[in-house]
């Protein structure tokens, strides 16, 4: 088996070594409950907590600690934001916004809501993966509580007009999530100047281990009063009951430390290396179709369509590279991309589109073999 070449950096990232370290004292040393505030160890690990909390506000550009709520990841903080926001304005009204091409863990929460008697408005996007402002503009009314907008997609790389929206939405007396699980490590981020209420982080996205994550709330008047999920202990701050994964958040906190120091320097780098794959490709090879709006998406993504090839038979004659052909979760369901669907990709081309998305460690030389074997795979299938 020769080795493969990692480009699907949009799924998960490898945790970084620094990463690692800032964790490991908290598995066996420093092991203790921060909600064990009887005795020292207990006190120990609830102030590493709070400082872990306090750096994640910091490299994310919170105004305050108390603004960022641990979870197990963007999925949950999805839920937990967009449900909690949900329950907590019923007496604005009951209608919510959001757009097509989100990740499931947005839109069904949002599907869940509508079963519950909720409205709820998807927005389409144009050509280039990104929704109409004008759209939403006229979408928004008096009853809307909550927009829900992604700042980059996971297949495409296609960021959204995320600030423009939250200006819209704060207009109309309505709140803005973001889930911006896609950003850290990617691209700097500041949600001083993102201006959503609400924001959705994973760890695993962004050189930090899997299995956490944290949604911010954002401190104001009215203050945002959410609904916990999960009935229990009332750990932070009643809203996310359950011992508080320690390890995990250490972990969150040193991923975004590393992130601050060295996303420039990476951005600039793998959007270098990305564009070289698709100009060797697309010199390469007739046919093929470059997904999403070139001017805003993130800088280590890429999304390609072969005409005349079918997306699996692709991907399963490249058992050297690590690319997929949707979201990682739902990979395994056999229809072309919903994502690229909205977008307008034919049905055809959609079911044959492959996501490149590079790490901070993609090389040159992986990049110049990657598009060799793209090419001769597309050739043969094609031949
Ligand atoms: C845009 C987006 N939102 C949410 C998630 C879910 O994140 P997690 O794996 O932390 O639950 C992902 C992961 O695929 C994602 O890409």
């Amino acid at each position: 088996m020769p080795d493969v070449i990692y480009l699907d950096a949009n799924a998960s990232t490898p945790c970084d070594s620094q990463v690692v370290h800032a964790m490991l004292p908290f598995f066996a040393e420093r092991f203790a409950n921060p909600s064990s505030r009887s005795h020292t160890p207990g006190r120990e690990a609830f102030s590493a907590l709070e400082e872990a909390r306090r750096t994640v506000a910091r490299c994310l550009g919170a105004a305050s600690a108390t603004e960022i709520v641990f979870t197990s990841g963007a999925t949950e903080a999805n839920n937990l934001a967009i449900r909690a926001a949900a329950a907590a304005r019923t007496d604005h009204g009951r209608h919510l916004v959001s757009q097509k091409t989100e990740h499931p863990s947005v839109l069904q929460p949002l599907a869940a809501l509508r079963r519950e008697g909720w409205e709820v408005t998807l927005l389409g996007v144009d050509e280039g993966g990104r929704i109409r402002t004008g759209e939403l503009e006229q979408a928004l009314r008096p009853d809307t509580v909550l927009v829900s907008l992604m700042l980059a997609n996971n297949e495409t790389g296609v960021l959204q007009p995320v600030a423009e929206a939250a200006a819209l939405a704060h207009a109309r007396g309505a709140l803005l999530h973001c889930d911006a699980a896609q950003g850290p490590g990617k691209l700097l981020l500041d949600l001083g100047e993102l201006g959503a209420d609400l924001a959705s982080f994973s760890a695993h996205k962004a050189y930090g281990p899997k299995g956490v994550g944290a949604v911010y709330l954002r401190r104001g008047r009215p203050p945002l009063r959410l609904e916990p999920m999960l009935a229990g202990g009332g750990q932070e701050r009643g809203l996310r009951s359950g011992t508080p994964n320690l390890p995990g958040a250490a972990g969150l906190a040193a991923a975004l430390e590393l992130a601050a120091e060295r996303t420039d320097e990476d951005a600039s780098r793998t959007a270098i290396l990305r564009d070289r794959l698709e100009q060797e490709i697309m010199n390469g090879l007739d046919g093929v179709r470059r997904n999403g709006d070139l001017r805003h998406r993130l800088p280590n993504t890429t999304n390609l369509s072969f005409a005349g090839v079918d997306g699996s038979a692709l991907l399963a004659s490249l058992p050297d590279l690590a690319v997929s052909t949707g979201s990682a979760c739902s990979s395994a369901a056999p229809e072309p991309s919903p994502v690229l669907r909205a977008m307008g990709v034919p049905p055809g081309l959609a079911a044959a589109s492959l996501r490149f998305s590079l790490t901070r460690h993609t090389t040159e030389e992986e990049i110049g073999r990657a598009a060799q074997r793209v090419m001769e795979e597309v050739r043969r299938l094609r031949g």
